[in-house]
């Protein structure tokens, strides 16, 4: 019998547990903002964004405090945010309540799922990726998110002109980014390397504790040609 392959995933589980109001959003406001990433299972785009005029996908949005930032300074834009992090997930939940943001939505669960079954093509004018887990050591490279594969599953995903926004504070994983973007025929690099910051784009949690470590910080914009 043939065994089973075992899927490479992006993430691990981190430690942490949700405090009891994350424990709590997670149950009562995940079916109100957001929903559980499920194989196959359309997103309720229609009912989250009756008049959406642009979608942006944001993919491991941590604890999800440029999320809330990009968005309500964004009121014309709908952002779906992915995470597989429970406490990040309920904290963002909570904040979409108490803010009443309309334009942000949920999802908990694995941003493959998200990407390669439950949003239609061409769905996206825009994909952030703020600080990725950089999986540094050469054996671990086939997790980094940010490969040659996933962008063109990305790509597919974006409406033409549509923008994939990448930001790292590892030097080796920025450079593989632009080798395996390269790789990617719908997708071309406006600055035909890094490009320039940004201003709209918040700090994060991550990028503050790259910059106490003296990293520098790389910014990657794609665009669907
Ligand atoms: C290094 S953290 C960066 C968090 C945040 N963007 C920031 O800059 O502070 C990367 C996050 O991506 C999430 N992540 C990694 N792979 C993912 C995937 N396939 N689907 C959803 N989230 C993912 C991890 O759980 C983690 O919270």
């Amino acid at each position: 019998m043939e065994k089973a392959e075992k899927k490479i995933r992006s993430y691990i589980t981190r430690a942490g547990r949700e405090s009891p109001s994350q424990k709590r959003a997670l149950e009562e406001l995940l079916p109100e903002y957001g929903c559980m990433a499920e194989e196959g299972v359309p997103l309720p785009l229609d009912s989250w964004f009756p008049e959406r005029s642009s979608l942006v996908l944001e993919i491991g949005f941590g604890m999800g405090e440029a999320s809330v930032e990009i968005a309500k300074s964004r009121p014309d834009c709908s952002f779906i945010a992915v995470e597989v992090h429970k406490p990040g997930i309920g904290r963002l939940l909570n904040e979409i309540e108490r803010e009443k943001l309309q334009n942000i939505r949920v999802v908990q669960g694995d941003a493959d799922i998200v990407v390669n079954s439950m949003l239609p093509p061409e769905s996206l004018s825009g994909v952030h990726v703020f600080f990725a887990d950089p999986w540094p050591k050469k054996k671990h490279h086939k997790r980094r998110l940010l490969q040659a594969r996933f962008l063109g599953e990305l790509a597919c995903r974006l409406a033409p002109g549509g923008y994939i926004y990448a930001v790292t504070d590892w030097e080796d994983y920025a450079y593989w980014i632009l080798e395996e973007a390269g790789k990617v025929e719908s997708l071309k690099n406006p600055s035909r390397g890094f490009s320039p910051p940004i201003a709209w784009r918040p700090r994060t949690r991550f990028e503050k504790k790259g910059l106490d470590k003296q990293h520098s910080i790389r910014e990657i914009w794609l665009e669907k040609v």
